[in-house]
């Protein structure tokens, strides 16, 4: 081992990508949450996704302990669960203390199915149908975050009878481009997301004659995988300039400010861990200061982080199925790809990946990593360096938690894969593998 570069004598490469929980035992063979990796996916077959519970559970922890500390006023986290949203996962979430972020009937209805308390559920959407609106306020969820006036609207009319009224918050296009890939990008002007600054004072007037509506927040949601944290200061500011405007002219006190999730984590080892406590710091300062100065009482803050809750936390594994010989590479073909991970398809999305059996042996050649579906464009992992990989060998491919499953399709008809849950060398399955019965249950004929 002496005479190996020192990057193959690691155990562990780029530990800061894997689980909380991860090892390399003796024989080379990744451990995590205390099981054998591959001998999970031997049992569950391929594609897998493992999820490591303690990171989740830690990641939540870190989040809510962070921005206690770092506001002076009472502060939520709500998980964005289009992160990654099944009922396993709702009761996590549920048991850590954290709210919920659902965008559609079905995130409603997963998490009620959970039993995650309607209280603490806030719903999204730019679109939100009459149907949804309806299923959300039968539920009696704890807020419902209003994308537009049409929604204002529809919303006045549904809940003109209640006697108790509906707390809404109003999303806010605060006009601030943030530095990530265009497709995710939310707090520009140009965005479909949100209410444009020149359109507070009609929804202020909406509001006004909206009785059975209660309007306690203002939101700002800049996009996502952000490394930059200065232009949520800049977001909060917005907000608080709304907010001032809301009381002088309408006589509105806005009680809590919502900034969104977006924080970005790393794919790989060149991009930076998360720092929480930085970003908790930043936002709890400039509410306050920026209340302080304006007048304005003490708000609650709010922030709903759907990746860095989720992305370590999960590992993607698949088999190598076959090979193909370049002259300058190899593709090493594996039986997922696009179809439980668009994002490389999607966003030029960056992974790097490892043999589950033989982390510890020396790199020998860079593959590309091809997924089963029939496009061109499904290449999970370019230039990846691997030990000299075979056939029936298992890759695992960290920071696959978030906006993997979630995105999922079943193009090609290939079934989605099962989702197992490890902890303490306990292995629990949470989603069973998708099968070809399932694919034609809503055929018909
Ligand atoms: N709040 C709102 C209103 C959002 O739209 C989102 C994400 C979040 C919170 C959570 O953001 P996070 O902390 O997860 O960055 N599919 C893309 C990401 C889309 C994010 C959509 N909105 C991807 O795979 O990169």
């Amino acid at each position: 081992m002496e005479s190996l570069p020192s990057q193959n004598r690691n155990p562990l490469p780029n530990a800061s990508l894997w689980p909380l929980t991860t090892s390399v035992d003796h024989g080379g063979r990744l451990i995590i949450g205390g099981c054998d990796v591959a001998a999970l996916a031997q049992q569950y077959g391929t594609p897998l996704y493992l999820f490591d519970e303690v990171t989740i559970r830690t990641a939540c922890r870190a989040c809510r302990t962070a921005f206690a500390a770092r506001h002076r006023g009472t502060t939520a986290v709500h998980y964005a669960g289009k992160a990654l949203l099944n009922v396993a996962i709702a009761q996590i979430i549920a048991d850590e203390g954290l709210g919920l972020d659902v965008v559609s009937g079905g995130e409603l209805y997963v998490a009620l199915r959970a039993g995650f308390p309607p209280q603490r559920i806030h719903m999204h959407g730019n679109a939100k149908t009459r149907a949804e609106l309806e299923q959300a306020l039968a539920a009696g969820i704890g807020q419902i975050i209003v994308d537009n006036l049409d929604e204002l609207d529809m919303l006045r009319r549904l809940t003109a009878n209640r006697s108790s009224p509906q707390p809404v918050a109003l999303r806010i296009a605060p006009d601030i481009a943030a530095d990530t890939h265009a497709h995710i990008q939310t707090g520009h002007a140009t965005s479909k997301f949100g209410l444009p600054l020149d359109a507070l004072d009609a929804a202020a007037e909406k509001l006004r004659t909206a009785s059975g509506i209660r309007l306690t927040g203002l939101h700002a949601h800049l996009g996502s995988q952000l490394f930059d944290i200065a232009p949520y200061a800049a977001a909060i500011e917005v907000l608080l300039d709304s907010a001032t405007r809301l009381r002088d002219r309408f006589g509105v006190l806005i009680e809590e400010i919502n900034a969104g999730g977006g924080i970005g984590v790393p794919y790989t080892a060149d991009q930076p861990l998360p720092d929480i406590d930085a970003w908790a710091a930043l936002l709890g300062d400039t509410l306050v200061r920026g209340c302080e100065r304006r007048g304005l009482p003490l708000m609650r803050l709010v922030i709903e982080p759907g990746r860095s809750i989720m992305a370590r936390a999960g590992i993607a594994l698949y088999t190598i199925v076959a090979t193909k010989m370049l002259p300058h590479m190899r593709f090493l073909h594996i039986d997922g790809g696009m179809g439980d991970n668009i994002r490389p398809a999607l966003y030029g999305a960056r992974y790097t990946a490892a043999l589950a059996e033989r982390m510890r042996d020396p790199v020998e050649e860079c593959v590309a990593i091809a997924g089963r579906y029939c496009e061109s464009g499904d290449v999970l992992i370019r230039d990846l360096m691997l030990p000299r990989a075979r056939v029936g060998e298992i890759l695992a491919v960290p920071v696959a938690g978030a906006y993997t499953l979630s995105m999922a399709s079943t193009y090609n008809l290939a079934p989605r894969p099962a989702v197992v849950l490890v902890n303490g060398g306990e292995a629990r399955l949470i989603q069973r593998r998708e099968t070809y019965e399932d694919l034609i249950v809503r055929d018909v004929g």
